[in-house]
């Protein structure tokens, strides 16, 4: 392989009939520079004149490092719930920024979440979830406590100045909110707490860490990443997308209240159906009162954490992208223990499963539609519904943190 300056090179001194150019950077960089100044333009957009993003930031594959940088290496993500890992060897993976992370649960009961990397030659250790004694590596089996020491390294007594003494696994930033684990790579990011305090108040009614994982499930769907944040914060939708499984009744905009958000998030609520179908509180759930206990709310910690949260389950996602038209979806559900304690367990879960999977398949199917959509070279920013309030808090978050 030969890099485009030789092949230029070469077509400059005649070796070479084919004339070339370089696939250069300043190619990339014009069409960022443009969609920065556009996200610049955007940033300063009042609520009431709402437009969607510029139809470029979903398929512009420089763009996307750039999100990489500005976004997905500075800020925190959730990678799971600390229920999702309830015992000492506990772990689950997950990836930030394309960096493999693993969260384990140490015999104290903490939580720490490592570089999920081995120390010898960079092998991903652990995969998926699961319980780990130990942690050895599967290329030349270097292993380590699930507090990331370095405790064997086979062979390698025979390589001189080596040690295994003091070398572990770097341990990451790590915070917890209402029963879910985020991490940032960044040791610059401010903490998350106080960005998303606002939030707190109206999650923190439901008392989540009460709430058990019953699914957990990892995907990857046809779509840019945002395309799917943003469909879940979209409440404009539902009563098409959705009219044969959240919205039969079709009565989802009238149960539907926008609520304005903070700078690094965004809900809407949601009144149970009137059918009493769901989302309603259990009898022994008295912490949840008045409307509270037939209400859903949908928020977003951004960039990429969803959630639905009802007094009867708790659905999230935590996305990252893969590539521009791909994206990694974590998805999960879990249900009060009230509530399982009094049901019948399995078919809960059957129930809960069948719905949102067929839900899920309902907004795959649309968001795929968007990306594929937003090829078109002259694709235009449109104005957005009040109920799209939200999309215009993650577009103003965006075009901030892009053009920061
Ligand atoms: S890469 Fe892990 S032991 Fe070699
Ligand atoms: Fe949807």
């Amino acid at each position: 392989m030969f890099g485009p300056g030789v092949l230029l090179r070469w077509a400059q001194e005649g070796a070479i009939l084919v004339a070339t150019k370089p696939i250069s950077s300043p190619v990339k960089n014009a069409e960022i520079g443009e969609l920065l100044e556009a996200l610049a333009q955007h940033a300063q957009r009042p609520v009431e004149e709402a437009l969607a993003l510029p139809p470029a930031v979903y398929r512009s594959a420089p763009l996307l490092a750039h999100e990489t940088r500005q976004i997905f290496e500075r800020e925190w993500t959730c990678i799971g719930r600390l229920a999702e890992i309830p015992a000492p060897g506990d772990y689950l993976t997950f990836s930030v920024a394309g960096q493999p992370v693993v969260a384990i649960r140490q015999a104290d009961q903490s939580v720490k979440v490592f570089a999920n990397v081995c120390l010898h030659r960079c092998a991903k250790l652990l995969e998926g979830t699961g319980k780990a004694r130990r942690i050895v590596c599967p290329y030349h089996a270097w292993t380590y406590t699930t507090d990331g020491r370095l405790v064997g390294a086979p062979q390698m007594d025979s390589s001189p100045g080596f040690s295994i003494e003091g070398q572990a696994l770097a341990e990451l930033r790590t915070t917890f909110w209402e029963g879910f684990i985020y991490v940032t790579l960044s040791e610059e990011a401010p903490p998350l707490e106080p960005r998303i305090e606002g939030l707190r108040e109206v999650v923190g009614r439901y008392r989540l860490t009460d709430y058990e994982p019953v699914i957990l499930e990892n995907e990857i769907w046809d779509t840019n990443w945002k395309c799917l944040v943003e469909n879940f914060m979209d409440a404009y939708h539902v009563f098409k997308v959705h009219r044969k499984t959240f919205d039969p009744t079709n009565q989802s905009v009238q149960r539907t209240t926008m609520h304005e958000g903070g700078d690094q998030w965004a809900y809407h609520t949601v009144d149970a159906p009137a059918d009493d179908s769901r989302a309603l509180a259990h009898p022994d759930n008295t912490w949840l009162e008045g409307d509270w206990r037939r209400t859903v709310t949908l928020a977003a910690v951004f960039p990429t954490h969803t959630m639905q949260i009802q007094p009867d389950m708790l659905w999230y996602l935590s996305i990252q992208p893969h590539g521009t038209d791909q994206v990694a979806v974590r998805w999960a559900v879990s249900i009060p223990r009230e509530i399982l304690a009094d049901g019948d367990r399995e078919a809960l879960v059957k129930q809960w499963g069948e719905l949102l999977r067929a839900v899920n398949e309902e907004d795959k199917g649309i968001i795929r539609r968007v990306r594929e959509g937003v090829n078109f070279g002259s694709a235009t920013q449109g104005r957005l519904a009040h109920l799209e309030r939200n999309l215009w808090e993650f577009g103003q978050y965006y075009s901030r943190l892009m053009t920061a």
